[in-house]
């Protein structure tokens, strides 16, 4: 017997997004991986909606460009990297630029920015407590942007909007939360023990898995990892800090 559960329609991102901050959540796997890049040293990324869309970008711009994604979670072909986070480290794109196309998470990052979110971060476990610093600097009103899969809900995206909430709660005592924010947190602080093993158990964990990626669950389910903050400005992700307003 299936049984499933519409937790929330899928709300259009401009309705959801204007006038806010916005963290885009991918854990499984591409913001997960872009964090690694950053980490890697990635001079910077762009997330572009179509394999087409990449290889034109790299005509187009004639940068040093490693192109990165996956659809089906399989590498694209023609692509120099697939979506596996441990492909993502300064041998292959330290010091370079990297177009990167995914099935949910490089949308929902088109998304966020078509809507107006401003400013747009990128989060995931790893570095899910660098973030919440973030927000609480700068205190403004925020949405935990979950990419999901294909319009549903994907646990592993709401864990690390948990971890993120679960750190703002912890360090003040000024955080008001939605119940999404609430349940988010809720389905965090219940897992949190073993997220490799909350991974591995849901939809999108175990076809990772059963696709041969199960270390890369294991090397997303680190809390705390990474200090990278990507900040997307509509055009390129790059460490917050280093983003470059474009004028108009
Ligand atoms: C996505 O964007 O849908 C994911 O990153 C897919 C994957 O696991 O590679």
């Amino acid at each position: 017997m299936q049984i499933s559960v519409v937790l929330a329609p899928e709300v259009p991102a401009e309705l959801a997004l204007e006038g806010h901050s916005c963290v885009v959540i991918d854990v499984l796997r591409a913001t997960t991986s872009m964090v690694a890049a950053l980490d890697a040293g990635v001079k910077g990324i762009y997330p572009v909606a179509d394999p087409e869309d990449a290889w034109a970008l790299q005509q187009r711009l004639a940068e040093d460009m490693v192109l990165g994604g996956e659809r089906g979670g399989l590498k694209i072909s023609g692509f120099d990297l697939g979506n596996s986070p441990r492909e993502y480290m300064s041998a292959t794109v330290g010091g370079r630029f990297l177009a990167m196309t995914t099935t949910n998470g490089t949308r929902a990052l088109l998304e966020a920015a078509q809507a107006g979110a401003d400013p747009i971060y990128i989060a995931a476990l790893r570095n899910a407590p660098a973030v919440a610093k973030r927000l609480l600097r700068e205190q403004r009103p925020t949405v935990l942007y979950c990419a999901g899969t294909h319009g549903l809900v994907s646990l592993d995206d709401v864990l690390a909007a948990g971890a993120v909430i679960s750190a703002c709660v912890d360090t003040s005592g000024d955080v008001a939360l939605a119940d999404s924010a609430r349940l988010a947190m809720l389905a965090y602080r219940s897992e949190r023990r073993d997220l490799g093993e909350a991974l591995r158990a849901t939809q999108h964990g175990a076809k990772l898995v059963a696709l041969g990626f199960g270390t890369d669950l294991d090397f997303a389910a680190q809390v705390g990892a990474s200090t990278a903050i990507g900040q997307f400005d509509g055009v390129m992700v790059r460490l917050a800090g280093h983003v470059l307003r474009r004028p108009g």
